[in-house]
């Protein structure tokens, strides 16, 4: 499937025949030098490329270019250069009435101060892109009460717009972009004037939605949190370039250069690293129906005190601690007494980190980490977790676990090794 959203060698510049800085630029005249001459390189060379379903948050600071290219998006502003492709149809070759039509049977856009008609009900602001295509009434209500249900405004068709609060307008502007049901959805910085707490509902509301609609979303914002909450991937942009694309992940980790890196030392990790991104695969998981010796065996080989024990299907049973398997070897048992597996938590991958520290504290054994399905995924030691609290993730020193900051924390059964090893460990788990 070709990407839903896709753009390449894209430039937009203001001014007198603005071909001539793409030109200049492409010789490599600066921005500022353009600048004298009264011309505005607001997008320059951009790329990239949205795939079916992906929350893509294009991010930077203010004039950097990003309203200039979702509106380049949105076939209000044609291109300077390059080529904008919606799906197979390549907006940047079309005219005026062609990209209104791709416009309308394909894209909806969320603006910043939710552009509601204030002498219209909630209802009609709802159903506003229906009216323009042509729907007739009835459909169209139904739609609209349909989309206000989606974002929580059921009931309130009939109210006007100043009769709610912000957080409720944005909601709206969100159920007018629903009602369109189109494939994809541009923001504009949609949060960004809305309080806090509200924002945050906001951002989790749209993640649901994403969910439940698999829309594909370009995002626009200036919040790096909110970029690293709701993008899959993320595009930074200075100075009408785009300086790096990743995903949250990347982008912590591995910040293109000094202006990424700046961005970035605000960030509250433990809210955007997720249990996934921090987890470790244990070079050994042992099978239910496995015996003492295997599991003696097992733990020879690996560094942990302890073996997670997994179904035939990889559902995780339980953990496992070396000094129940040497009573069971010492016994001459044949198999693993069942009071020997103990209990252990259990996250989902997509877990913020900052969720994860109470837990752990809780218990003694790893967090094991599942995926959607409830598989197996990895394991997340205490160790690892007390690091990755720490500001120099994936720099660690080599005796950071023992420097613990938390005293909250009960000793580790083992002082295990440190977890730049943990880290190291091979990925076997194809033991079964
Ligand atoms: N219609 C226009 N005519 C001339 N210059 C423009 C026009 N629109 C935008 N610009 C310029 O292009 C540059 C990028 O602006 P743009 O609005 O895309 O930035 P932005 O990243 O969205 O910023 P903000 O975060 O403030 O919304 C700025 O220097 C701006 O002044
Ligand atoms: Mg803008």
């Amino acid at each position: 499937m070709p990407p839903v959203i896709s753009a390449e060698g894209l430039y937009k510049v203001f001014g007198k025949r603005p071909e001539r800085g793409v030109e200049a630029l492409r010789q490599g005249r600066t921005r500022e030098e353009l600048r004298d001459e009264g011309l505005t390189a607001a997008v320059i060379d951009a790329g990239f490329s949205v795939e079916a379903g992906e929350i893509f948050v294009v991010m930077g600071l203010s004039g950097s270019g990003k309203s200039t290219l979702i509106r380049m998006v949105n076939g209000l502003l044609p291109a300077t250069d390059g080529e904008l492709r919606i799906g197979e149809d390549v907006l940047s070759a079309m005219g005026p009435a062609k990209v209104r039509e791709v416009r309308r049977r394909r894209i909806s856009m969320v603006f910043q101060h939710f552009a509601l008609l204030p002498h219209r009900t909630v209802g009609e602001n709802a159903a506003y892109g229906l009216t323009i295509s042509g729907m007739n009434r009835s459909d169209r209500e139904a739609r609209a009460a349909e989309a206000l249900k989606m974002v929580g405004l059921e009931g309130w068709g009939g109210y006007r717009p100043g009769d709610l609060s912000g957080g409720m307008q944005q909601r709206v502007g969100l159920a007018r972009a629903l009602a369109a049901d189109t494939d994809v959805l541009l923001m504009d910085e949609a949060f960004s004037a809305l309080d806090p707490l509200i924002r945050r509902d906001m951002q989790d509301q749209l993640v649901d939605l994403q969910q439940h609609l698999d829309k594909t979303i370009l995002f626009i914002t200036h919040d790096l949190n909110e970029a690293m909450r709701l993008g899959d991937r993320i595009a930074m942009m200075r100075d009408g370039r785009i300086v790096q694309i990743g995903t949250s992940d990347e982008i912590l980790n591995e910040p293109a250069n000094d202006y990424v890196a700046s961005f970035i030392k605000d960030v509250d990790r433990s809210r955007v690293l997720t249990a996934s991104s921090v987890m470790e695969h244990p070079s050994q998981t042992l099978g239910g129906e496995q015996g003492p010796r295997t599991a003696h065996k097992l733990l020879r080989e690996t560094q942990n005190p302890w073996l997670i024990v997994l179904k035939r299907d990889r559902t995780p049973m339980g953990v496992l601690w070396e000094d129940d398997v040497a009573e069971a070897v010492s016994a001459g048992r044949d198999d693993l007494p069942w009071s020997a597996v103990h209990e252990m938590p259990v996250v989902a991958h997509d877990t913020p980190i900052a969720e994860l520290f109470t837990l752990s504290a809780q218990h003694l054994s790893p967090l094991v980490v599942v995926d959607e399905d409830g598989r197996f995924a990895g394991v997340v030691p205490r160790v690892t977790l007390l690091t990755a609290a720490g500001v120099g993730l994936g720099e660690h020193e080599p005796d950071a676990p023992s420097g613990s900051p938390d005293p909250g924390l009960p000793d580790h059964p083992d002082p295990g090794p440190d977890s730049a090893d943990l880290r190291s460990t091979d990925v076997l788990g194809g033991d079964r």
